[in-house]
């Protein structure tokens, strides 16, 4: 586990060690301009491929294509300026919610989103480690991009706050990096963690999260790292 205490180590020390990874987690972000480039690090050209690969893996489970989702209420969490919001989840939902614990991301996030902010009833800033998804209170819950900043515990216990965010015939989608080999790895640009696929795999099961079906991004460069989509109920 990210947080486990190493040999010697205190509880303070393990205090003050996950206190820094948020820390320079937020103070990266800070630093960030809130822009698409922004948001994904210099691959703003991939984001039309992301937006289409999410909308084919997310049409499968609503109600019109024979699923369970209804296009009601949406959650776009460690969502930035809106980028998912705007492209992925106002066009199919009737309202979404946002939750990002950067302040000058919510606050750029209705100019960036334009006309149909009025749709985005609220937006939250708070990081995901403190936040609790309104009980039944959606439909959908998007986490894309942003579980890396979550140390392990508080990711397993945030996947269960979603789980009772969900209404019934809900639906959680992770859209994450992973990584081929077995351990993870570290980036002290950002302070996050991109995990190996069963790594992640197993904070949903610690949750007691079903996977409905998992996917492989197609179409992105190379040179990134895999990202993959998994359907969670
Ligand atoms: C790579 S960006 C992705 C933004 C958005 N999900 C997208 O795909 O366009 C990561 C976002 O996660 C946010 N973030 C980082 N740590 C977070 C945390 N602990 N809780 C909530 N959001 C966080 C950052 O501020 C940033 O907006």
């Amino acid at each position: 586990m990210m947080a486990a205490p190493s040999e010697n180590e205190s509880g303070n020390d393990l205090q003050d060690r996950v206190e820094k990874f948020y820390e320079d987690a937020k103070g990266y972000w800070a630093s960030v301009t809130p822009t698409v480039d922004g948001m994904l690090g210099g691959f703003a050209k991939i984001s039309p491929t992301d937006i289409n690969g999410s909308k084919s893996f997310l049409r499968q489970f609503l109600k019109i294509s024979g699923g369970s989702l209804m296009p009601n209420r949406a959650l776009d969490c460690g969502a930035g300026i809106g980028r998912i919001t705007k492209r992925l989840l106002l066009p199919i939902f009737d309202t979404v919610d946002m939750v990002e614990q950067d302040q000058h991301f919510c606050d750029n996030a209705r100019e960036f989103i334009g006309s149909d902010s009025s749709r985005v009833e609220n937006i939250f800033c708070s990081g995901l480690q403190d936040f609790t998804p309104a009980e039944q209170g959606y439909d959908l819950i998007w986490c894309q991009w942003v579980l890396g900043h979550l140390e392990d515990d508080h990711l397993v216990k945030f996947f269960q706050r979603c789980q009772k965010g969900l209404r019934e015939g809900g639906v959680l989608i992770v859209k994450e990096n992973t990584l081929e080999s077995d351990k993870r790895a570290f980036d002290d640009s950002d302070s996050s963690y991109t995990r190996p696929k069963w790594d992640l795999e197993m904070c949903m099961i610690n949750a007691g999260l079903k996977v409905l079906s998992v996917q492989k991004q197609k179409g992105f460069p190379k040179d990134i790292y895999p990202v993959y989509m998994f359907a969670l109920q």
